[in-house]
This record gives structure tokens, C-alpha cells and sequence, in this order.
């Protein structure tokens, strides 16, 4: 399986498959795969001809004080899963160059990269949209595969290729789970066994709210609280937010939109994201909610369908 390392080669060969005709969907990762990278490659694959996946832990949307310098690397394991789940082309750049000297320019992601994460992490979504844009410019995907974990990434994704007019489909799919619930991340790596254990409370509030709403409860507050309750084992909650699904504003009072219940907590000193989905029946949105639902959850939307569903 040919590896890159410079823009220049990767081109001259994507050249060829384009000229061919052929669809080429991309996987853009910082490297360290696990099963929810698996399940990006393996839609890629069924989906498109080609599949390019990058490992590049890019610098730009690390802050000051974040794990940038221990952000987890298996360089080999990685070509191996790689291999296994039938990519075609690994793209490994050093950071001179996605960022050569004299590089000045970056894409400032609007109100959408506000909230949640961006609240806490000032800086990360302009370096998460500077590379993206980049890769995608270098790749030029047809289609590229994101991981609802990152539930803000693939909204300041989705703005981001509406917004520059990308000729690019952006499909995301659906978060992969430890059998008792725990979202799959490069990050979990850092947890002590003890640690490990207390991280699980997360996805049980979220399961909570989830069958809250499923069993007919809507009103935000309530439906925020039935998680929280349950999330009493972290260090630290950093946000825990119930927010419109496309905008990623604060749903206050009744959801009847899709909506998305995100959590960014410590456990020790380990960062962890989720979120779930909170979808109202099909007969009660509109078309384009339904749109968005069926990009979101990766098929069509129907009732209950953008559930929890642990491995
Ligand atoms: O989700 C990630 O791994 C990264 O944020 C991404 C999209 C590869 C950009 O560096």
C-alpha cells in the first residue's frame, strides 16, 4: 500500500485515478486508529473506489497547554489497519509540509465553532478548519468520512464546505463503543484502569437522556438533568449542553428539532468528548431536518434511529 510523504507525489498519483474516473473518498485522521477510524475506512470503502486516509497531528489546533507533544503515535499498527480495512494510499506529511516556512494563511470558522468545544478550546476549530480545507485542496476527495464523536468538528465541517462551496460530500458516521458504552478515542490510551472505569458514566448519562426522550420527554432542562445525574464520577464537567443539531445552539424549553446532547468532561487528567442525537419522529420535521438527520446518522432517517448503539 503506497505511503506519502509530500504533497508533490500524492498529487501525481491521485492525477491518475481522477483521470481514470474513479471516486475518491478520504479519511483525514491524527493517526493512533482504533475501531471508529475502522468504521470511516470501511464506509469509505463501500462507498467510493479510492480510499486516502492521512495520519497528520497537526499542530495548528493543539492550544498552548494541550497534549500536542503526547498526542499518542503507532505509526506501524496504523499502516496495518490501514491495510486490513482495504485503504489505497496513506498520506503521512511532516508538519514543514502542511506548514512550510512564511505559511500565514488560516480559515476562521464563523458562530458555529463558537459554543462547546471552541468555548474551551480558543483556537481549535480555526486550525481543525485550516487543515481540513488543506487536505481537501491536496486530495480532492469526492467524498470524505467523519466520526460523530467529533459531533462539532463535522458542523464546522459541514459550514465550512457550504460556506467555500467544497464540490465535496462530508458523510458522517456513526460513534463506535466499548461494549459498556465508552466512546472510542486515540485519547483513551491515557486512562488509568480506575479512570477507565469512571469515564463510563458519561455514555450512561447520555444512554439516560436518550431513552428520556425516546419514552416521550422534551423538555431540554429535564432531559439535560436525567444526564447529568448520572455523570457524578468525573473530575470535572466541562460543558454538558443540549443544542440544535445543525446550528449548535442551545435548545431551551421543548426539542422539537434535531437536536445533539454534547459532553467534554476531565477524568483524571484526560479529556473526553461525546455526544447522542436526540431525533423526533420523521413525521414530525421538516424536510430538511430529515436531510440533515440522514447525513448525520450516515442512512435514512426514521424513528428512534439516531440511537446509542454500544458494540
Ligand atoms: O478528527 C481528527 O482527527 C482531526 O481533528 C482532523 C479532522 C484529522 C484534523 O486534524
Amino acid at each position: 500500500m503506497p505511503t506519502f510523504r509530500t504533497i508533490k507525489s500524492l498529487t501525481q498519483c491521485l492525477k491518475g485515478y481522477r483521470t481514470a474516473g474513479l471516486r475518491v473518498g478520504f479519511v483525514p485522521t491524527m493517526g493512533f486508529l482504533h475501531a471508529g477510524h475502522r468504521a470511516l475506512i470501511e464506509e469509505s470503502v463501500a462507498r467510493c473506489d479510492i480510499t486516502v486516509v492521512s495520519l497528520f497531528v497537526n499542530p495548528t489546533q493543539f492550544g498552548p497547554n494541550e497534549d500536542l507533544d503526547r498526542y499518542p503515535r503507532a505509526l506501524e499498527a496504523d499502516h496495518d489497519l490501514c491495510r486490513t480495512a482495504g485503504v489505497n494510499l496513506i498520506f503521512v506529511p511532516d508538519a514543514s509540509e502542511i506548514y512550510p516556512p512564511g505559511f500565514q494563511t488560516y480559515v476562521e470558522p464563523g458562530p458555529v465553532a463558537e459554543p462547546l468545544c471552541g468555548a474551551v478550546r480558543p483556537g481549535h476549530f480555526r486550525g481543525v478548519a485550516t487543515v481540513v480545507t488543506k487536505l481537501f485542496n491536496i486530495v480532492q476527495p469526492d467524498v470524505a468520512f467523519f466520526g460523530q464523536k467529533d459531533f462539532q468538528q463535522c458542523a464546522v465541517i459541514r459550514q465550512l464546505v457550504r460556506d467555500l462551496n467544497l464540490p465535496i460530500e462530508i458523510v458522517t458516521v456513526p460513534t463506535v463503543r466499548e461494549p459498556d458504552g465508552l466512546a472510542l478515542s486515540s485519547r483513551n490510551s491515557y486512562l488509568s484502569a480506575a479512570d477507565r472505569a469512571r469515564a463510563r458514566c458519561l455514555s450512561r448519562g447520555l444512554f439516560a437522556a436518550h431513552a428520556a426522550f425516546q419514552a416521550g420527554e422534551r423538555d431540554s432542562q429535564r432531559l439535560v438533568e436525567t444526564a447529568q445525574a448520572q455523570m457524578t464520577e468525573v473530575d470535572q464537567l466541562q460543558y454538558l449542553q443540549l443544542v440544535d443539531a445543525r446550528t449548535l445552539e442551545p435548545i431551551l424549553g421543548s426539542v422539537e428539532q434535531p437536536a445533539a446532547l454534547c459532553v467534554a468532561a476531565c477524568v483524571g487528567t484526560t479529556r473526553l468528548i461525546d455526544n447522542v442525537l436526540l431525533i423526533p419522529p420523521p413525521q414530525a420535521l421538516a424536510d430538511h431536518e430529515l436531510e440533515l438527520v440522514s447525513h448525520v446518522i450516515g442512512r435514512q432517517a426514521t424513528a428512534g434511529a439516531a440511537g446509542p448503539r454500544p458494540s
